[in-house]
């Protein structure tokens, strides 16, 4: 009989085993079983909150393919120990979060919460894992107070801090000596901290910011806003948009005749996922990120060869967020061999951990925010191709406001 076949019977019969004993109040007496074994021999729960419908719809489900093909990178178990999902659909409608995080902490008991793309939504998260403790990963959504006046030991973010990715396109524009810029975004905490973060270093350039456009999450009635950016004739302009409503804007761009006639400039989010289905829209346009399609480096290429594979799709950066949130989870998992009551040691291999991302090497902030490099990109053809590194290990808000609770 194959190995893995006898250890699945052995796996069965073990779990029988301390089902019996449990039922019989063995355990509580103490008698054979430790709890130690028993929480070793248990399943992993991890919960995926994440947006399954809406404008981040495609978002929610990269970075779920992306943490599973991780934990499956590591032979489908942790420590030895298999994983569980529980998956719910957040949205990215902000007065859900809470709620939502609730449910899986103690209706489903997860062990791992990982959640969300929406800063809004991530706030309501924020709350219940601080009141909870509950082991936290958010894959993707930037709000800085998750990592900064709200930090938490068990709070950590696999993806970036809204202003990380915008702060280094400020040194770009201003570098280029483009003085006059409009910057257009939608207005909650994502689009707001990432206009702050270009803004930081646009202005030290000597940049000046003409005026700052805004539209409702998830409004993309980009319409009468085109119209006056026309007017105002920048020299560039700003924006933050992603998932269905970046495909949208770069349309609409294009269709109002500004492409080609106003430089555009964004975080990467811009042009991410989004390649295939705004055809030569998004031809040419940089952009700063911590990924590009094009990292010539076997981790980069490995890992996209294993993405297209399992699901038949291009990653993109959220594939890549969630993908490292598999890793670190892992980190800490492996630290403690499987032990996943050892939440102390757990979190402290998180901390210290270095992960092998596509991205490149990433390590964890004082705050738990990934430190890391930020690309600058061009879109050619269907690929955001890195031009080279606007900003090194780029730890960016500082963890100044982070005082982390011991
Ligand atoms: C956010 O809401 O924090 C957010 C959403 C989508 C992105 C980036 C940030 O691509």
């Amino acid at each position: 009989m194959p190995n893995d076949m006898q250890n699945d019977k052995k796996g069965a019969k073990r779990r029988e085993l301390i089902k019996a004993a449990g039922a019989a109040g063995l355990l509580a007496a103490g008698g054979g079983l430790t709890n130690l074994s028993l929480a070793q021999s248990a399943k992993v729960k991890v919960g995926l909150m994440l947006p399954y419908t809406g404008t981040f719809a495609q978002l929610g489900v990269a970075i779920a393919n992306g943490f599973k093909l991780a934990i499956s990178e590591q032979g489908k178990t942790l420590a030895g120990r298999e994983v569980e999902y529980v998956t719910l659909d957040d949205e990215s409608d902000p007065p859900k979060g809470a709620d939502r995080a609730n449910q899986l902490v103690t209706r489903d008991k997860v062990d791992l919460l990982v959640g969300t793309v929406h800063s809004g939504v991530q706030m309501g998260i924020v709350k219940i894992v601080r009141e909870s403790g509950v082991l936290h990963i958010i894959p993707n959504a930037g709000v800085e107070a998750a990592t900064g006046q709200l930090c938490a030991p068990n709070i950590f973010r696999s993806s970036f801090a809204n202003g990380q990715p915008a702060y280094p396109m400020g040194k770009v524009v201003a570098d280029r000596g483009l003085k006059n810029v409009v910057t257009l975004a939608w207005r909650y905490g994502a689009g707001e901290e990432s206009v702050a973060g270009f803004k930081d270093s646009f202005l030290k350039g000597g940049g000046k910011i003409v005026k700052e456009l805004w539209l409702p999450f998830p409004n993309v009635e980009f319409q009468s806003l085109l119209t006056e950016i026309a007017s105002l004739k920048p020299d560039a302009v700003f924006v933050f948009f992603a998932g269905g409503g970046a495909a949208k804007f770069l349309t609409d761009w294009k269709a109002a005749g500004l492409k080609g006639r106003i430089p555009l400039f964004g975080t990467g989010f811009l042009t991410e996922g989004v390649l295939e289905a705004v055809g030569d829209a998004a031809e040419g346009i940089e952009t700063t990120l911590h990924y590009g399609d094009g990292i010539d480096t076997p981790k980069n290429r490995a890992f996209r060869l294993a993405y297209a594979k399992a699901f038949k799709l291009q990653p993109d950066v959220y594939a890549v967020q969630g993908y490292d949130a598999g890793l670190l989870f892992a980190a800490g998992m492996k630290a403690v061999k499987g032990d996943i009551s050892k939440k102390k040691e757990i979190i402290a291999a998180m901390r210290a951990a270095t992960i092998d991302s596509p991205r490149g090497k990433v390590t964890m902030s004082k705050s738990q925010n990934p430190i890391q490099d930020m690309y600058l990109r061009k879109v050619v053809g269907q690929e955001n191709r890195v031009t080279g590194v606007a900003m090194k290990a780029l730890d960016y808000p500082p963890s100044g406001t982070c005082k982390m609770p011991a």
